[in-house]
């Protein structure tokens, strides 16, 4: 038998906690003849119980009914839930402290912030001294801090040797082309990359055109096949980031854009860079897009971690309208202009792979043309022609 301030030390309480208890009812100590009260193993091990309960987020009342055998199910089944949540929640701030410290990668971490908070995402990296370049192909790219250089290396090794950096053809561009109301005289390109469509339309209108990137490997070999086409005098190439096109409003009758406005983002490009474009200027991107209504997981757990902007063909259309513009015509880029993509970067991988056969970013471009060849007819890359409208 104990008394109370041996059963405190035992149970680690204090007097007055176990005073509580015991008007509570959840343990009972008897008294002797000396007026002590004194307490049995039995009343230290139900507050040992008791203690564990709480633990688990039941109340002292809740407990005091467990014990009573009266407590209701339905509570001990949400305690479990709510701890549940708990856990997890720590586990993810456990893991993003053990990134932070270099101890793990912060690939997931990177992925689930992207999804929920992008914006803030980018910033935090801009203030752990990123450049919003870098920060934005951190967002895109790797996801994984740690890995990062590395990474960038192999991904760049890979799409340095291509001359396209997305799916499409000359003829892609081309019918886009033909679908716009009037010819442009004054175009400006984002995210031309090494020209795959600058030359293409260079060589199909009497357009002065201004080509941005902010990859300068990219606007050198654009240079030099200008040079080699003779429309060095047409193009002009700046070094820019879509995100902040330091160039006079209203002073382009058409903005054109293949497959690189998902950097940063369908909406918030379509808001941005509209006031450049002169009233009733037009606007030709593309976007990868959700097609079937019926999706495999593997595509979906892919893009929604890849992508998690992917819309479908409607969406966009709602938000092309909500952003003040027209949807002039729409159409999906077929198997040639993927084919054209995925089969170059796919010889190209075969040549380097042995070289590194462990590099992540090999393996993150192998599953991704996986998923093409797999699950192409789930998703596809979607060309809306756009009309500024107020
Ligand atoms: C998928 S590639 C497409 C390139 C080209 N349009 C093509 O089809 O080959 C995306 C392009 O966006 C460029 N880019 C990425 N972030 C950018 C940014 N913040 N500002 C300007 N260009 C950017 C990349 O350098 C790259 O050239």
């Amino acid at each position: 038998m104990y008394r109370i301030s041996e059963l405190g030390e035992i149970v680690r309480l204090s007097r007055s906690a176990l005073l509580y208890y015991e008007k509570l009812g959840l343990i009972k100590g008897q008294r002797q003849r000396n007026g002590y009260r004194v307490y049995s193993d039995e009343d230290a091990q139900r507050i040992c119980l008791i203690q564990n309960l709480q633990a688990g987020g039941l109340s002292l009342q809740e407990c005091k009914a467990f014990v009573d055998k009266k407590l209701d199910p339905c509570v001990l089944e949400k305690r479990y839930q709510r701890l549940s949540d708990d856990i997890e929640q720590k586990q993810q701030a456990k893991s993003l402290l053990a990134a932070l410290l270099g101890k793990s990668s912060s690939k997931s971490w990177h992925q689930s912030l992207m999804r929920i908070a992008p914006d803030a995402h980018l910033k935090w990296l801009q203030t752990q001294g990123y450049s919003e370049k870098e920060a934005l192909r951190l967002k895109w790219l790797s996801k994984d801090m740690n890995a990062h250089e590395q990474y960038m290396q192999d991904f760049f090794e890979v799409f340095d040797g291509l001359e396209r950096w997305g799916p499409g053809t000359d003829e892609d561009t081309l019918h886009a082309l033909k679908m716009l109301p009037s010819k442009p005289h004054n175009l400006l390109e984002i995210g031309c990359g090494k020209g795959a469509a600058t030359l293409v339309l260079a060589k199909a209108i009497d357009a002065q055109i201004t080509a941005i990137d902010n990859e300068p490997s990219a606007l050198d070999r654009l240079t030099e096949q200008l040079s080699v086409n003779g429309l060095k005098d047409q193009v002009s190439l700046l070094n820019m980031s879509m995100t902040d096109i330091a160039l006079p409003d209203e002073s382009f009758d058409a903005i054109w854009c293949e497959t690189s406005i998902y950097v940063m983002g369908v909406e918030k490009a379509l808001a941005s860079w509209k006031r450049l474009l002169k009233p009733g200027g037009f606007m030709v991107f593309n976007d990868l897009v959700w097609l079937a209504d019926k999706r495999s997981e593997a595509a979906t757990e892919f893009w929604t971690t890849e992508y998690p902007d992917m819309q479908t063909i409607d969406t966009r259309k709602s938000q092309i309208e909500k952003a003040g513009y027209e949807l002039i015509d729409t159409f999906t880029l077929d198997d040639k202009g993927w084919r054209n993509y995925y089969e170059s970067l796919e010889q190209r991988l075969a040549e380097l792979m042995p070289e590194r056969p462990k590099s992540e970013a090999f393996t993150d471009i192998a599953a991704e043309i996986a998923i093409y060849k797999n699950y192409l007819a789930e998703f596809g890359y979607q060309f809306f022609i756009v009309k500024k409208a107020k």
